[in-house]
């Protein structure tokens, strides 16, 4: 899957999402294939960390708006969105993310999930799951309050407004801003540094660190993908959909 790239450098795993046409939109191929990234990284005793990051000019704009009508979740089939979800916030190994130019709705949110996440200046993120006539996924609904505060955490997802790295960084969601020019070697170096730690050590860390939120973040999971995937069917869904794709604003005023 060349839109998944995964390469190895030292016991560093490198995830990269590969679709900068589309500003790395994530297809329903393309979270099968990171989470299947991600579950090798952490079966596999060389790798002692993930990095993840975007080709181009983009982190990551989210979820593709086309596919994502295509598959959207029905019965029990395949639901690669969601084993993402669960993949990505259950990885027994530590987390870097190296954010540039767009991330925006699972591309902001999978950074609450990671560990150490730098960003390089410039970056613009966004929650537009309002705008979207959707509702909050990844367990953000708990997580953005836990990390950035409620008040914080409501103006992100409610108003879905785009917030810069300086912003981000205020807020808790990054751990440095750096030039562009810094960005990979910056999140490279942290990683090697996580890499030469004693890698029981620190899967030990990580798991008691998230100890306590564990619980809340699977129960958020699950009622946020089930609250979501009814959202994706709404007339307010459909509208705000068919706007992004025939390039005009959303009309929201017949709605009540
Ligand atoms: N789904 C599908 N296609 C997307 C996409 C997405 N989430 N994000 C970007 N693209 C496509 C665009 O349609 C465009 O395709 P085209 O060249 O065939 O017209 C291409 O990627 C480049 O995007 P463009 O909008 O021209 O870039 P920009 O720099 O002007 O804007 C964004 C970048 C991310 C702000 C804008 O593309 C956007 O708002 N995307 C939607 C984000 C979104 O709502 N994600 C879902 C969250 S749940």
């Amino acid at each position: 899957m060349e839109q998944i790239v995964v390469e190895r450098q030292g016991g560093v795993q490198r995830i990269r999402m590969n679709r900068p046409d589309k500003k790395n939109a994530l297809t329903a191929a393309m979270y099968a294939a990171f989470a299947e990234a991600i579950r090798a990284a952490d079966a596999d005793a060389g790798v002692r960390v993930m990095l993840i990051e975007g080709a181009g000019d983009a982190f990551t704009a989210g979820n593709d708006l086309q596919d994502f009508l295509a598959h959207a979740p029905q019965g029990a089939g395949p639901r690669p969105v969601l084993d993402f979800l669960q993949v990505f916030s259950h990885a027994a190994k530590p987390i870097v993310a190296a954010v540039h130019g767009v991330a925006v709705g699972v591309g902001t949110t999978m950074l609450a999930h990671c560990d150490l996440v730098y960003a390089a200046e410039g970056t613009k993120f966004s929650l537009p799951f309002v705008n979207l006539g959707l509702c909050p996924e990844n367990a953000s609904s708990f997580l953005l309050p836990a990390i950035l505060g409620y008040q914080r955490a409501a103006e992100l997802l409610m108003l879905g407004e785009p917030f810069d790295a300086a912003k981000a960084r205020e807020v808790g969601l990054v751990n440095a801003v750096v030039p562009l020019a810094e960005l990979g070697a910056t999140a490279a170096a942290a990683a090697e540094k996580l890499a030469a730690r004693p890698p029981a050590s620190l899967r030990l860390t990580k798991r008691l660190l998230r100890r306590a939120w564990m619980p809340e973040i699977e129960a958020a999971l699950a009622e946020e993908s089930k609250a979501f995937g009814e959202r994706l069917a709404s007339p307010e869904a459909k509208e705000a959909f068919s706007a992004f794709l025939e390039k005009r604003k959303p009309d929201f005023s017949r709605f009540g």
